[in-house]
């Protein structure tokens, strides 16, 4: 890794909130460091979920960095319209896309971080060529679509094989980790080398859901310590 102290950085998913009063969801978890914002379009995924509109609408009643998660078929198509709701990272899947390294320059020249994602069946390695074009590799360890799903530790090997390939070239690209992350899975995820956290359940399914960024946030730095 690169000497800098280890960050990591919690980013809630209000997938998991009341969409009903997304201001006040956002509100209960001021020790987030980002929000993330699932966008599914009922193609690429089985689930509808919602679009740039309810984006825009959380990009207005945050200041926190608005990391979007495009689950959605013909990524090019779409995402000016994440980075014009306030996004400060889209992240699209590669599977979606026929030209990942172009999508990714079009979210830079509009002055957006850029992340690709990988499903749980699909190989990283293939993708290396890109580390220098994107700042985010999201590794998804459950299917997308759908909150509250197992943790799948499997995909693991494929953030240790990231997380060596980044530091073995010295590059600025964040591993982001994205379904099932709890308490209990946090640590083996952080230990693998993942700098981004993102959950849903855990967070609005807990009492206190700012106590449980807290929490996911201590697991991380104790496993990696
Ligand atoms: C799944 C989404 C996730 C989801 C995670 O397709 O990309 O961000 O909200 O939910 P949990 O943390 O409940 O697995
Ligand atoms: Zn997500």
């Amino acid at each position: 890794m690169n000497g800098m102290p280890y960050q990591p950085l919690i980013a809630p998913s209000i997938l998991s909130a009341d969409f009903a009063r997304l201001d006040r969801e956002i509100e209960r978890i001021p020790s987030a460091d980002w929000i993330h914002v699932d966008v599914m379009d009922g193609h690429f995924v089985p689930n509808l979920s919602f679009g740039a509109p309810v984006a825009k609408a959380v990009g207005r009643v945050t200041d926190k960095p608005m990391d979007c998660h495009l689950m959605i078929e013909d990524p090019a198509r779409w995402v000016r319209d994440y980075v014009d709701a306030g996004a400060v990272n889209v992240t699209f899947h590669v599977e979606a896309t026929d030209d990942p390294r172009g999508v990714a320059d079009l979210l830079h020249s509009a002055g957006c971080r850029a992340g690709i994602s990988v499903k749980p069946g699909t190989a990283v390695e293939p993708y290396f060529d890109l580390l220098e074009h994107v700042d985010l590799v999201l590794v998804m360890s459950v299917e997308p679509g759908f909150g509250g799903q197992a943790f799948m530790p499997e995909v693991l090997d494929k953030v240790r094989s990231l997380r060596a390939e980044i530091d073995r070239r010295g590059l600025d690209v964040l591993i982001q980790i994205d379904g099932g992350i709890d308490a209990s899975t946090i640590g083996e995820c952080a230990a693998a080398g993942c700098d981004v956290f993102v959950a849903g359940s855990a967070v609005y399914g807990a009492p206190d859901p700012d106590a449980m960024v807290e929490t996911l946030r201590a697991r991380a730095l104790d496993a990696r310590a």
